[in-house]
């Protein structure tokens, strides 16, 4: 199909420094877990992105010195001729499919804690680290010296090493460029703080530096935090955020600009909505002839070209929206819009990396697994020898498992025991917040009714007679989980006593809109966003609510996914009781007893109805009923037989889509006892001789 002429300005070339960007479509730097440990991974990821379509690709923060460390992150590092050649990998691969290779060159500063080489933190003051108990050094004249030298060597690296666009780092709060510009992080008396001017020279020089060594050809751009939103002591878009730009307007050869820290920066969709940033981007164009790359969860074409028509932006910069779906580009391209895998905002590819692990998405689980697998966003390996399969269940591992398996080319039977597809996908996106979330049906959905080859049978709740007597050689179970209602639990590994008159909820009597009277204390043992959002609700619903948890912190986990501050400071703001680090201990009708989980010290709280978000168990009685069948030579036509998703081990929805996904993958596979993907090759053949090892020049004051 054509591309509608509507989005034809998407697709005009861009003079960019040196470079020209053949459309509008540019990968913002991300990290993804994989760093430099994982280079054959890293590399093949990127690439897909290049083969999607976008302008340009980035790399994630690129570590120029040893000095900038951030372990336990996986990190990507630019010191050493090994780094050279896992980035080479990179850059052949983007290169392959005609974008530009972008480095995010990059100090921590005190943002890091320097695990792994040890080095002392460096920082515009003497300030503690973020993390441990040290604290930064304030740089000396000699040490800025020495920091503009590896920046300017590590420019060059990145130049030698293929890179076409070298970037300027000042953002998320952790980098130590935008430290010097930021006055709650710079007191400095010397001639690099104080003012504005001052705290912008680094800035300026590093700037000056990189283009002297690499602005020949590569396209040199200045990732900047334009507002903090951390009040009038921070940058603020409205003043000293447009003064930077203003001062530096011409100097580089492109602007990337967005607001910091990160939780601002990669909002979810519970909190904004597409296009957020605007409001402080808007005025950078009018301040700057260069192009001006900026973000806010971009998914729609639609969106992007008003952002370019109405002149806020000349380039659609996109980390997650490339993530959910790296071929995004060319599917505006081809007049595909339908087709477009949108980011639904969860942030679990973020939560991945916070937790040191390469990274997962929600909608597309083939990133990070290109290489390992051979897994492709679009692509699918043709069938094997089987002809039909039967998915029970319509929820996210089994619709992606029947999409899967239909664009393999499979004859797919889809059974949903009810009226509507998506299962918990659906049931969750109505919760406050969550209304994104349907995107994971949505996109499935569409795919499948686009395939003649997937059947869906509505309201077919399945037995196990009804299963056998189709005679489908190949059947998977996608039936879900169930809320426990017991109180077993992360922390309580048996049920809850309770009274017989107590009023006992779970989240599954929510979403089916069973009716709840009167006050109801959310027990959240789960520690994700389900007991958050499930008080939110019901709060909303006019209830007073009490939230109980044995963490330390509402919906603990959400640490990860960058929106803990934000879900706590919404549900203190909407006059729900907080009571964190308490254990329930008992449920009797009207009121419940909880116990301090350090102390063991007990207390009564009154309470109508009682919420356990605790734990599910798997609906697992059509496996148990079907694998029996099968050991009792009553099903002989029953090939294979596998669950996934919930129904085997509940879990968050990426989990279900990927379990969904590999099913797909392995149908009419030979199973291996050893290991269903492929590792990294060694980077070296043998150690280097420690006799070569020598002191690094690190700092000219040490
Ligand atoms: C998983 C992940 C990792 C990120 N890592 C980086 C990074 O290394 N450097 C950086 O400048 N920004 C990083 N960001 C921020 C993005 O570049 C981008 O500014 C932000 O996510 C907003 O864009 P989006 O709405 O298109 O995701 C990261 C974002 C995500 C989601
Ligand atoms: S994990 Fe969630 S937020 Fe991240 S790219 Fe995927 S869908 Fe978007």
């Amino acid at each position: 199909m054509a591309r509608d002429p509507r989005y034809d300005i998407l697709f005009e070339p861009l003079k960019f420094g040196p470079l020209t960007l053949k459309n509008r479509f540019y990968q913002v730097p991300h990290c993804n877990g994989l760093g430099s440990g994982l280079p054959y991974s890293h590399a093949a990821m990127r690439g897909v992105k290049a083969e999607g379509g976008w302008a340009a690709v980035c790399t994630e923060i690129l570590s120029i010195h040893p000095s900038s460390d951030s372990t336990p992150y996986p990190q990507v590092k630019l010191w050493d001729s090994d780094d050279e050649r896992s980035l080479r990998l990179l850059t052949d691969a983007v290169h392959e499919h005609g974008a530009y290779a972008g480095a995010e060159l990059a100090h921590g500063g005190f943002a890091v804690a320097n695990r792994y080489t040890r080095e002392h933190i460096l920082s515009p003051m003497d300030i503690p680290s973020r993390r441990d108990p040290v604290q930064a050094r304030a740089m000396d004249k000699a040490d800025i010296r020495e920091y503009r030298r590896w920046h300017r060597r590590a420019a060059l690296r990145a130049k030698e090493v293929g890179f076409d666009i070298v970037y300027v780092y000042a953002a998320d709060d952790l980098e130590l460029l935008q430290f010097f510009l930021s006055r709650r992080r710079n007191q400095r008396t010397d001639e690099y703080g104080g003012s504005l001017e001052n705290r912008t020279r680094l800035l300026r020089e590093v700037i000056e530096d990189t283009k002297d060594a690499v602005g020949d050809t590569c396209a040199v751009v200045v990732r900047l935090t334009i507002d903090e939103l951390s009040g009038p002591d921070g940058i603020v878009a409205a003043d000293e955020g447009r003064d930077i730009v203003a001062m530096l307007a011409e100097l580089p050869d492109a602007w990337d600009v967005k607001v910091s820290g990160w939780s601002n920066d990669s909002e979810t969709s519970r909190f904004k909505k597409e296009g957020y940033q605007e409001p402080y981007a808007a005025y950078i164009k009018s301040v700057t002839t260069k192009p001006v790359i900026g973000t806010g969860r971009f998914t729609s074409p639609d969106t992007m070209v008003g952002q370019l028509r109405r002149g806020i932006l000349d380039v659609i910069g996109a980390a997650r929206p490339s993530i959910a779906d790296p071929f995004l580009p060319r599917k505006v391209e081809e007049g595909r819009l339908e087709d477009i895998r949108e980011c639904i905002g969860c942030n679990i590819c973020v939560a991945t990396y916070n937790n040191a692990s390469p990274i997962n998405c929600t909608q597309n689980p083939t990133i990070g697994e290109e290489y390992k697998r051979g897994w492709h966003p679009e692509r699918y390996k043709p069938a094997g020898s089987s002809d039909a399969v039967l998915v029970v269940g319509s929820g996210p591992a089994g619709l992606e498992c029947a999409q899967a398996l239909g664009r393999r080319g499979y004859e797919v039977h889809l059974a949903e025991a009810t009226r509507v597809l998506g299962g918990r996908v659906t049931r969750e996106s109505k919760l406050h917040g969550l209304g994104e979330w349907a995107r994971v049906r949505d996109w499935r959905v569409g795919q499948i009714e686009q395939m003649a080859n997937v059947s869906v049978y509505r309201e077919s709740a399945m037995t196990a007679d009804d299963v056998i007597a189709m005679e489908i050689p190949n059947v998977v179970l996608a039936t879900g989980s169930t809320w426990r209602r017991d109180g077993f639990g992360r922390r309580n590994h048996k049920p809850i006593p309770a009274d017989i008159d107590a009023r006992i909820l779970t989240p599954d009597d929510i979403m089916d809109g069973r009716s709840v009277e009167g006050s109801v204390l959310v027990f959240d043992d789960d520690d994700y966003y389900m007991g958050g959002v499930l008080a939110e609700t019901l709060r909303r619903r006019g209830h007073a609510v009490t939230l109980v948890t044995p963490s330390a912190l509402v919906s603990a986990w959400t640490v990860n996914t960058l929106e803990q501050e934000k879900i706590q400071r919404q549900i203190l703001e909407a006059g729900i009781d907080v009571v964190t680090s308490h254990n329930l201990t008992a449920v009797r009708a009207g009121e419940v007893d909880l116990a301090c989980t350090f102390t063991g010290r007990g207390r009564t709280v009154a309470a109508d109805n009682v919420l356990m978000v605790t734990a599910r168990l798997p609906n697992s009685g059509l496996y148990a009923e079907l694998a029996d069948a099968r050991e009792a030579g009553q099903a002989p036509g029953l090939r294979s037989l596998v669950r996934i998703g919930d129904c085997i081990a509940p879990a968050a929805i990426v989990h279900a889509v990927f379990s969904g996904r590999r099913a797909a993958e392995q149908l009419d596979e030979a199973a291996t006892d050893i290991l269903s993907f492929r590792t990294e090759p060694l980077a070296t053949d043998r150690p280097a001789p420690l006799s070569g090892v020598r002191p690094v020049r690190l700092l000219a004051a040490e």
